[in-house]
Order: C-alpha cells, then structure tokens, then sequence
C-alpha cells in the first residue's frame, strides 16, 4: 500500500505541469503480465524492456530500454573488448532469437557512453548507456523500464526477477530457440553478499568485494541466478503496479555457485550521470516494504530449535 501510495505522489506532481507524465505512466507496465513462478521461459512481452546486445547479428549482453533514444547495459560489454562501435546494435522486441520476430527491431548505436569508473571486473561502475540512431516506437513488445530515485532502497528478501538469453549453466550456452529465461532472485544485503563473497576467498576480510555501487540477488545455495550473455540486462522488481530497474546485471563468480550470488550494478548510484546523459529520464519515488515478519520468524524458531542442540554439543565437548 505505501508503494501504491508514493506512485499517487508521483502522477499529482507530474500534473501539476511538471515534465513527462506520459513516460512516467507508460514506463515498467507490460501488457502481459501473466508468468510462471517456477518456469524458466519468459511469456511474449513480459519484459518488453529487455535488449538483446550484438555484434555482427549475435547476442553478446543484455540491456533495458530507458527512453525512446536510450538504452542500460553493463560497460563490460564493451570495455575492453576492441570490438568498435559500429559493429554493435540493440535488438528490441525479440523473445526467441533463434527465429525472426514481427514486433523485433534492431538499432545501430549513435553514441555509446562508458561509466569513467570502469577498468576490470569488480570495478565500481560497471554501466554503459548507448544512444539509438533510430528512435523507438513503443509497442506491446517495446516498452522503457522505470528508473527508481536516488533515494528508493529495495530491502533484503525483496522477490526480483532477472531476465536474458545468456548461458543456462558456466559454458552451457541456451539452446534453439532461444526463448527469452527468467528468473526470480531474492535481493541479499550489501553486507550479507561481501560475507558470501568472503567465504573460500582471499581476499581478506576487511577488503570489500560488493562495493556500494553493487547489490546483490540469489540464492546462498546458487542453482538461479543470471550467467554469462545475461550481462548488462535487467534486475526489475515491482512496486505497485510498476516495475522499475533496481540492477544491472553485471559479474559473478561462476553462475548459480553457493555463497556466489549474482552481482548487479546499482542503478540508484547512477542517477546523476544517467541524467546527464539523458536529461528527459525521469526517476520515480518507490517505496518497498520490507519482507513480512514471518521470515524472520522462521529463522528465529529454526535458531531456538537448534539452540538446545547448540548446548548440548557444547555439554558434550566438556
Ligand atoms: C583491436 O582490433 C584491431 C582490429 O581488429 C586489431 O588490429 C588490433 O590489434 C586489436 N588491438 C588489440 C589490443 O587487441
Ligand atoms: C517509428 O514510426 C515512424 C512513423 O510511423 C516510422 O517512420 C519509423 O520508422 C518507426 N521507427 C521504428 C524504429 O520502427
Ligand atoms: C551447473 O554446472 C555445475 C558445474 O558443472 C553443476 O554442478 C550443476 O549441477 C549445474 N547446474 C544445473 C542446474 O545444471
């Protein structure tokens, strides 16, 4: 309710003649909206923001339509990687890659701007943004995600989804057809993550791992997450009715490891630079509301459960 709420904020201060009312309600509302928790194939225009990145005509990354110029991807997805520009284009509007797609249309990019952050893996700033030559025209299939304030903070447990044709397993690459997957991964706090990252690391504790600009989501046990070709695309969780670009999938350690969540740049740390760039976006107050007593219940009752145990093992060592 406190979501829906802040979105009613939301459109009264766009009425009062302020910009961009239009995108403001268009932005993050897919027209499908039915999909299947446990599945793995993404139902035709579920997230008709997402960008299938190529170069020579193949998928190399993700990315999120933003405006009808812009698109979000990771700067990996070109740092570094000596391939030029005018090799890339944004495909939009596609679900199985393998065949032609009526609603699909591809782009070549006018300009691509790389986070100055961004050197090597791990580094903070992991975001890129490419302006299309060929505007956009919204359909069904192509919509823009809605951009979240600098202040908007997605708690932990939050049910997020992420969505791409990368790799379905460490160098399994999707088979034919190459039907758009999703997945829903949890978010994990900054600290609990650089915990995980810690966990079979050399790194010593006292170095981050998930720096400020990152947030993580998955699972401690691994087994979903996003995987290599995924990069660069969508973390989108919902409030409201709306959904809204909370990451930026961005690197791992391996895919779907234990103790090696999915890390995703943080896209709130980038509001000013993305609106430097791209001064028609705008960015919507969301408020999330934090996962439901009952988890942390579950988890108090398993500790007293296993607490007497814990004292007994204890009793036992003497
Ligand atoms: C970058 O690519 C060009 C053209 O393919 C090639 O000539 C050059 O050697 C490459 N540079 C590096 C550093 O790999
Ligand atoms: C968008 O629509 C205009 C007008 O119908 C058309 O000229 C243009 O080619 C369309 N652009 C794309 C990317 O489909
Ligand atoms: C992914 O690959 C790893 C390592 O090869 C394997 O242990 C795991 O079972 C695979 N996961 C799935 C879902 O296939």
């Amino acid at each position: 309710m406190a979501a829906f709420h802040s979105m009613a904020a939301v459109f009264l201060y766009l009425g009062l003649g302020h910009l961009a009312l239009a995108s403001a309600q268009v932005c993050g509302m897919p027209s499908v909206s039915d999909r299947i928790v446990n599945g793995q194939d993404a139902v035709e225009g579920a997230w008709p923001w997402q960008v299938s990145l190529q170069v020579d005509n193949k998928h190399i990354c993700g990315g999120s339509v933003i405006t009808e110029n812009w698109i979000v991807s990771a700067a990996h997805c070109y740092y570094g990687l000596n391939i030029s520009q005018s090799r890339y284009t944004a495909c939009v509007g596609e679900y199985q890659l393998t065949y032609g797609n009526p609603n699909a249309v591809c782009s070549t990019i006018q300009t691509l701007i790389l986070h100055p952050s961004y050197t090597a893996t791990g580094d903070p700033g992991d975001i890129m943004l490419m302006e299309l030559s060929t505007p956009l025209n919204f359909t069904n299939y192509i919509m823009p995600i809605c951009l979240p304030s600098p202040f908007v903070q997605v708690p932990s447990g939050t049910q997020c989804w992420t969505s791409g044709w990368g790799h379905i397993n460490s160098s399994v690459p999707l088979s034919d057809p190459k039907t758009l997957q999703q997945v829903m991964v949890p978010i994990i706090d900054r600290s609990t993550c650089d915990a995980m990252y810690h966990i079979g690391s050399t790194v010593p504790a006292s170095t981050q791992i998930i720096l400020s600009d990152m947030i993580c989501a998955g699972y401690q046990a691994g087994g979903k997450d996003s995987c290599q070709g995924d990069s660069g695309g969508p973390l989108v969780c919902k409030a409201g009715d709306s959904w809204f670009l909370a990451g930026v999938v961005s690197w791992g350690d391996g895919c779907a490891q234990a103790y090696r969540p999915g890390v995703y740049t943080l896209v709130t740390a980038y509001n000013s630079w993305i609106k430097t760039w791209v001064p028609d976006v705008t960015f919507q107050p969301y408020i999330i509301s934090p996962i439901p007593s009952s988890n942390i219940k579950i988890t108090m009752s398993a500790f007293s459960f296993f607490l007497p145990f814990l004292l007994l093992l204890c009793l036992n060592a003497f």
